[in-house]
């Protein structure tokens, strides 16, 4: 497909700054973890990239194993790249993480230098990129020294093979300890990659503090808690949904009780003149330490919604407390 990105872009969307750093994105990023693998429609996930991209989002995550089969959603993008894309590389902040289980063996996982070195240069094989913008530690390892897997990001670093570093999934005293040792090795932690959203609030529990006094970026994964915060499953579980297909979102997770408050919720959206997604992303972003919240979509029209979010980011104290009141019942 000819792609020629809308003209508009950068008015369409407000950058926020990363941290301390020079780097600033969009307030909405796009994930690639799901429907963008082999097993998915090639032409629905590359026009999701192009509506994106011509909403200015210009913010891009992947990881090693994302797909699947694992490695795909990397292969399927650096194609795209190749295919015209990639006319707009420097317009465009691509993010790849190692962590999780990629190869067999004892050096396809955790947080070696042997695994991240190897596995950022398969991602960018995969990607066939020079370099990645930013590199993640996708999650702490219990058994290798924190002064190892960071002395690997720094590597990278200097390498010339990502521009920064991130770290995800890490608590608040090993982000704080990690940080530390970065900052000693000259390549400051750009950014933080947590789980956070009105269902999952546990960043609020410290990490968002400590990321905050140490001016590191964060970007919140799984903003909708998988699409549960939206009007998706207010009337049973559809056929085409992430919980009917895919065993990241179980069904027993989608239980009456918790139903019957996101209906709450979504009430409350409504009273805003906001549908229950431009809710929970506009709910993440009210805080500034947020640098960006990172959606997931399996359709145009998510990303779309998404978008909506921005037109209402600010909240009373009324709406603030009903939400709350209903998070409690859920948490
Ligand atoms: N660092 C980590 O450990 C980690 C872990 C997980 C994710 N992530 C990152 O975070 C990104 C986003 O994660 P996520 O996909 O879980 O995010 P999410 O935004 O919470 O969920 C996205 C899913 O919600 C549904 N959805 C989205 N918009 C909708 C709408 N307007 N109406 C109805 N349903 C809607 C879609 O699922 P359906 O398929 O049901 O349509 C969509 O795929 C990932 O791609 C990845 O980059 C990182």
């Amino acid at each position: 497909m000819d792609y020629k990105a809308d003209s508009a872009r950068y008015s369409k969307m407000p950058y926020r700054r990363c941290g301390n750093s020079g780097l600033v994105l969009p307030a909405i990023s796009l994930g690639l973890w799901q429907n963008f693998g082999h097993v998915d429609l090639r032409s629905t996930y590359e026009n999701i990239l192009y509506t994106a991209f011509d909403l200015g989002i210009t913010h891009f995550d992947l990881a090693n194993n994302y797909g699947p089969p694992p490695g795909s959603a990397e292969s399927n993008f650096g194609d795209i790249l190749q295919k015209g894309f990639g006319a707009y590389r420097d317009e465009m902040i691509i993010s790849t993480k190692a962590g999780y289980t990629m190869w067999d063996g004892p050096y396809g996982d955790w947080g070696s230098k042997k695994y991240l070195v190897s596995s950022l240069d398969q991602s960018l094989k995969r990607m066939q990129l020079d370099y990645v913008d930013i590199f993640y530690h996708h999650r702490p390892d219990p058994n290798t020294p924190l002064e190892e897997t960071m002395t690997a990001l720094d590597l990278i670093v200097r390498q010339g093979k990502a521009l920064y570093v991130g770290l995800s999934n890490y608590p608040p005293e090993q982000a704080q300890e990690a940080f530390d040792i970065l900052r000693k090795l000259g390549t400051p932690c750009l950014i933080h990659q947590p789980k956070y959203s009105m269902l999952v609030r546990t960043p609020e529990e410290g990490l968002l503090d400590v990321l905050g006094k140490n001016m590191v970026g964060c970007i919140a994964f799984s903003p909708l808690a998988q699409g549960l915060l939206t009007d998706k499953y207010l009337n049973g579980i559809p056929a085409e949904s992430r919980a009917s297909r895919n065993p990241s979102l179980s069904p027993d997770q989608i239980t009456k009780e918790k139903v019957s408050s996101i209906k709450k919720l979504n009430d409350i959206a409504s009273s805003r003149g906001q549908k229950l997604v431009e809710m929970a992303i506009a709910w993440l972003l009210k805080d500034a330490r947020v640098t960006s919240v990172l959606i997931g979509a399996s359709k145009v029209s998510h990303i779309h919604d998404a978008y909506n979010a921005l037109q209402n980011t600010a909240f009373t104290e009324s709406e603030l407390s009903a939400i709350n009141n209903v998070l409690s019942e859920i948490n």
